[in-house]
């Protein structure tokens, strides 16, 4: 079966969502941060489907989405919201911040897989909001990829993804913050981000109770994880595309030679795999723009040895809401351009920074310090 896409503008196209989800179907949806894969939350043969679909692991425990304080409250033991969170939840929901409570019984276990907590999440995106609410029930919603894929902020990318394993997907255009939500531990003391997201350290750690806010920003995988246990998704590769990708990150965040020693290092990193025996006909590079530049979103040229080599803008340098923005759909925009490596900039790891830096470690196999 082909996967349907509508368009949110279409009163129908919304109706015909909220159907799918009273009948338990997962569906892809819009939020403000990237698409959802969404299902009723309260229904562990929904919950399953979402599973099913995107191939996810079954430890890693997924995000129930709301759509009021009342409906939060209602799948918390005894009805309570624990303090810690109140001023967070008055200055930052609806928006891009998960939390972590505790999990009452109402909550099925393919959603916490096993854990005493479950992470909730009020979106502000307006149609993930009133699907929730003419639903009535919460939504759990992982990011609408391919498990290990980087996640979707276009409609289109669900499809590429998933199309034939749901039957729905809800087209909203794209997705205006561009990398996940920020979850946050509150139950620890201190307070701790285990995923940083779209809303920024800087912002979360300004709010009353979070002077202490803790970051584990580091790329937990394998025995790293062992070590440091955060968040249970944080310790599989992830958001990778098929084409190796290799993250040049600059030593000096001023370095006015950074231009050419990115070309440099560029240039080596090719020299080096092409030695292992490995073809390499054609460079996804995918950099930031500089104040002033006029950002062009494809540029076609050829490295030496008659390499093509197309580069991509994910936003200007310093101001990293626009590269979150530009992040997932340039890695995606690459791949489906048959390159066989991909270059990407590192930006400083202020405010939206530190979600882009913490997605691009994890979907680099190799990194460069220049
Ligand atoms: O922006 C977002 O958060 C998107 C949109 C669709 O809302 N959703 C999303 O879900 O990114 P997902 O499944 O890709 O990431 C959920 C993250 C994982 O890192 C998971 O381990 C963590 O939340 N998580 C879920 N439940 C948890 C829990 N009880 N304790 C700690 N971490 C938890
Ligand atoms: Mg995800």
């Amino acid at each position: 079966a082909k996967s349907m896409i509508s368009n949110q503008q279409d009163q129908e196209a919304i109706d015909k969502a909220v159907e799918f989800l009273k009948q338990g179907e997962a569906i892809g949806i819009p939020t403000e941060t990237v698409y959802g894969l969404a299902a009723n939350a309260l229904d562990k043969n929904a919950v399953s489907k979402i599973f099913a679909a995107k191939n996810r692991p079954q430890d890693n425990p997924l995000i129930v989405h709301v759509s009021s304080i009342e409906m939060l409250k209602s799948i918390l033991p005894n009805n309570v919201v624990p303090e810690v969170y109140l001023p967070v939840i008055r200055q930052h929901w609806p928006g891009p911040l998960t939390i972590i409570l505790p999990a009452s019984s109402l909550i099925p276990i393919s959603v916490t897989c096993g854990h005493p907590t479950v992470a909730v999440r009020f979106p502000s995106h307006p149609v993930a909001r009133s699907l929730i609410e003419a639903c009535g029930f919460p939504l759990a919603a992982p990011s609408a990829n391919s498990s290990g894929k980087p996640s979707p902020t276009l409609a289109s990318h669900v499809y590429h993804d998933l199309q034939g394993r749901i039957p729905f997907i809800l087209d909203g255009g794209s997705c205006n913050v561009g990398v996940e939500s920020t979850v946050l531990d509150g139950l620890r003391n201190p307070p701790a981000i285990l995923r940083p997201g779209g809303l920024t350290y800087e912002l979360l750690k300004n709010v009353p109770g979070m002077e202490k806010l803790q970051v584990y920003k580091k790329h937990f995988v394998d025995t790293e994880l062992e070590q440091a246990p955060t968040t249970p998704g944080m310790k599989y590769r992830h958001y990778s595309p098929e084409a190796k990708v290799i993250l040049i990150d600059r030593k000096n965040e001023l370095d006015s030679k950074f231009n050419d020693k990115f070309e440099r290092a560029l240039r080596d990193q090719v020299e080096i795999i092409q030695n292992t025996g490995v073809i390499v006909s054609k460079v996804g590079i995918l950099r930031t723009t500089q104040d002033g530049e006029t950002a062009i979103w494809e540029t076609n040229t050829t490295l030496s040895n008659n390499i093509k080599c197309l580069s991509l803008q994910m936003g200007r340098s310093g101001h990293p809401e626009e590269v979150a923005r530009g992040m997932f759909k340039g890695l995606r925009h690459l791949d489906q351009s048959d390159v066989d490596l991909i270059f990407v900039e590192g930006i400083s790891e202020d405010r939206e920074g530190m979600a882009v830096m913490n997605r691009l470690r994890k979907a680099a196999s190799i990194t460069i310090e220049v």
